[in-house]
């Protein structure tokens, strides 16, 4: 059974965790491959509201194997107090397990997170503070401790001996701060594995057993297209490969496994941290569609910056991670607009582009196309065809461009707020 892989196109906060909740209940597995609890994947089923950070978004059905997978770097803690919280909402986490191989967040990577960025300044990335960066450098580095690590004790207090000792050099002599214990920091770990460790799996065999078993597996991307390591608007980016391409290598599974690659955009761009951003509106309208759409970060409750949508950005996310099925997100906020404004060129020290530029700074300025709004409500609307005028024009504008349909239509943060546009293709895909 070919697998599905969801991912953001834009700057993250998507809807990811949205439509991953819906499709997951035509899934087996939910498995997440990359980033860590710099995530908030958001899903409102009535009056219940889920923030996930480290647990895929299947986890609402009880019947779907939620895998933490091993390109995460997980947070035990956080991930730990996830969990709890969602006993408390009486989901079931019996079906929450963690790769050995990912790697771990320890207390020195948060804290060097918030000091790296203190030293940038002016030039500072707006991380989540989080820690995830340091993870990823001491995972490339060859010192980051993994999830089964934790559950040797020997080899957890070499590798955390050695790291807090070099941690603390950085900590006195570089940044002139206060150095960390490494006791206590010992002691509250071994505790987070004695919590986690019979859900501790080698998701590599797992996943490649469920594959031959023929099991539905969906993908969750965390984080989105633009700010990815290699493509993103870097340095200016999160710190994994957020792409499809990330799967393979953050799931342990060939390429041959994929087939449906679900590429999530908002109807309009958001972005939270810093970095350029070339349809940003800088006025009321900006306001309005923060307010609209609740544009707050999910993890850091920052404001998100709005902007029109960027055709030149989502193409080259489309082309990236190779999409054959579009979603679009969150058109119910643009229903207020008299005129949407979508950015067809980009203008860069005055000369115009097709293209998404690999220097990409503050100087690239959207240029737009104006097209007329439908200013009424869409948000109860399940059916394509009952959409107005002006939002199907809309819609067959993105696809022209793109040169790509769309499956689904999401109207509101509600699980059963969609339009599914290309039905035949949903029901191959998802029963
Ligand atoms: P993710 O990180 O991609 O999962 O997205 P977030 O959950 O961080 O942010 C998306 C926000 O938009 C959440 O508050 C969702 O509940 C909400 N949302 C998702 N789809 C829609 C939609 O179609 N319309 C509206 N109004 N809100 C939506
Ligand atoms: P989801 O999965 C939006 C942004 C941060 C910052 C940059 C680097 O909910 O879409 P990091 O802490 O990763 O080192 O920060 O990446 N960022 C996100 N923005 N949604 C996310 O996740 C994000 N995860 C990280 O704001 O600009
Ligand atoms: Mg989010």
């Amino acid at each position: 059974m070919p697998s599905n892989v969801i991912v953001g196109l834009q700057w993250g906060d998507e809807g990811k965790g949205k439509i991953t909740d819906l499709l997951a209940k035509n899934s087996d597995y939910v498995i997440r491959y990359q980033g860590g609890n710099n995530s908030g994947h958001s899903i409102h089923i009535k009056n219940r509201h889920f923030i996930l950070h480290l647990v895929p978004s299947g986890v609402i059905y009880s019947g779907v194997k939620c895998i933490v997978g091993p390109g995460v770097v997980i947070d035990p803690k956080s991930l730990i107090q996830e969990i709890q919280n969602l006993e408390s909402m009486e989901i079931n986490t019996h079906q929450v397990f963690l790769a050995k191989r990912a790697h771990v967040t320890m207390p020195y990577h948060r804290l060097l997170d918030q000091y790296q960025e203190e030293a940038l300044g002016d030039k500072s990335i707006g991380t989540t503070h989080k820690g995830i960066g340091p993870t990823y450098e001491d995972k490339i580095a060859r010192i980051g401790i993994r999830v089964l690590d934790l559950l040797d004790l020997k080899i957890f207090y070499e590798k955390l001996k050695y790291n807090i000792d070099l941690k603390n050099k950085i900590f006195t002599k570089i940044f002139h701060r206060e150095p960390i214990s490494f006791q206590s920091i010992y002691e509250e770990y071994i505790e987070y594995a004695k919590i986690l460790s019979n859900r501790i799996i080698d998701a590599v065999y797992e996943i490649h057993d469920a594959f031959h078993n023929k099991k539905k597996i969906l993908f969750e991307g965390a984080q989105a297209m633009l700010l990815d390591i290699n493509y993103g608007t870097y340095p200016y980016v999160t710190t994994s490969s957020t792409s499809t391409g990330g799967v393979c290598t953050g799931a342990g599974i060939p390429t041959n496994f994929l087939k449906n690659f679900i590429g999530i955009t908002k109807a309009y761009c958001t972005r939270v941290g810093f970095g350029p951003f070339p349809t940003e509106i800088g006025n009321e309208i900006c306001d309005i569609i923060r307010k609209k759409g609740n544009e707050y970060g999910a993890t850091t409750k920052r404001p998100r910056r709005c902007g029109w949508l960027d055709l030149i950005a989502l193409k080259y996310s489309c082309m990236i991670n190779g999409i054959n099925n579009l979603v679009i997100t969150k058109l119910d906020v643009l229903s207020e607009l008299e005129i949407i404004k979508i950015c067809v060129k980009y203008k860069c020290d005055g000369e115009i582009i097709q293209y998404f530029p690999a220097n990409i700074k503050k100087n690239v300025k959207g240029v737009y196309i104006d097209l007329p709004g439908w200013k009424q409500d869409i948000s109860h609307i399940h059916e394509y065809k009952d959409l107005p005028k002006n939002c199907k024009k809309y819609i067959k504008f993105i696809e022209d461009y793109l040169n790509l349909e769309t499956l689904l239509i999401s109207v509101g943060s509600e699980r059963n707020q969609n339009i599914i546009k290309n039905k035949s293709l949903f029901l191959k895909i998802f029963t």
